[in-house]
């Protein structure tokens, strides 16, 4: 298999340590046999809580964010040695909401993916243009920005998986057609092909993320280069399930 088929949620400030845990328990069964990685992004401090529920499973946890200082005067922040010391594999980066509401920038986007890949730690560098950039026919440059600017210096493009999160998408209800994902998310890949080299490309993950759920899923994952979801809403859920299994 050229590319192994990753689905992975975004908790977003959803779960308690209980329900989080009670969900995880109740996946496990579910998700055993999945042919695809599987991951669930929590937030910062169900980590451990999280890691705990989920021992022994496929399911390996992920944080949404990380600071890019290894440690110092940063308030409120967590860096990536933390989250490796508490047994957490993947990181969310640049996620759209985070871009809206926390200031996050192609330039902090790249910051947190340099100490993000120096501790071992795979990150999930989330990109994506607004309504306004699609209705005005800027998805290519905003795309290209954000992926020129955002893995500035990146060594190993395969240790980075991509998510393609149509802002207008996330949270709405509206998914972006299985044909305009893949068009998209084609555009990505050949992207990523010049700005490293085309063999490197066509071996990174790149996730489809905006409304996708039970339903829908098994037309976006069906399209040649869509390899897998980040899923919000639908990962609070058991359907987060059916989305793992999305081939069967
Ligand atoms: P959604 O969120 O599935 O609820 O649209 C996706 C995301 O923001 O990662």
């Amino acid at each position: 298999m050229l590319r192994k088929p990753f689905i992975a949620g975004n908790w977003k400030m959803n779960m308690t340590a209980e329900s989080g845990a009670k969900l995880i328990e109740e996946l496990k069964p579910l998700v055993k046999d999945a042919n695809c990685d599987v991951a669930l992004c929590v937030p910062a401090i169900l980590i451990p809580a999280m890691v705990k529920a989920a021992a022994g499973s496929n399911i390996k946890i992920g944080a949404e964010n990380v600071h890019w200082a290894a440690s110092g005067a940063f308030t409120g922040e967590i860096s990536a040695e933390m989250l490796k010391e508490y047994g957490v594999e993947y990181v969310i980066i640049g996620h759209s909401e985070r871009r809206q509401y926390f200031g996050e920038t192609d330039e902090t986007v790249n910051k947190r993916l340099t100490a993000a890949l120096a501790a071992g730690l795979k990150p999930i560098v989330c990109v994506g243009e607004t309504l306004s950039e699609r209705e005005s026919g800027e998805t290519e440059k905003v795309l290209y920005r954000q992926l020129a600017e955002g893995l500035k210096g990146v060594e190993d493009i395969k240790k980075i998986v991509i998510a393609y999160e149509p802002v207008w998408a996330i949270g709405t209800g509206k998914t972006a057609t299985d044909e305009q994902a893949q068009e998209t998310i084609a555009y990505i890949r050949k992207t990523l092909g010049e700005l490293f080299c085309p063999k490197c490309a066509e071996k990174v993950i790149i996730q489809y993320g905006g409304s996708m759920n039970a339903g829908n899923c098994k037309g976006l994952m069906a399209q040649p280069d869509i390899d897998g979801g980040l899923i919000g809403g639908a990962s609070l859920k058991l359907d987060f399930a059916k989305i793992v299994n999305f081939d069967k």
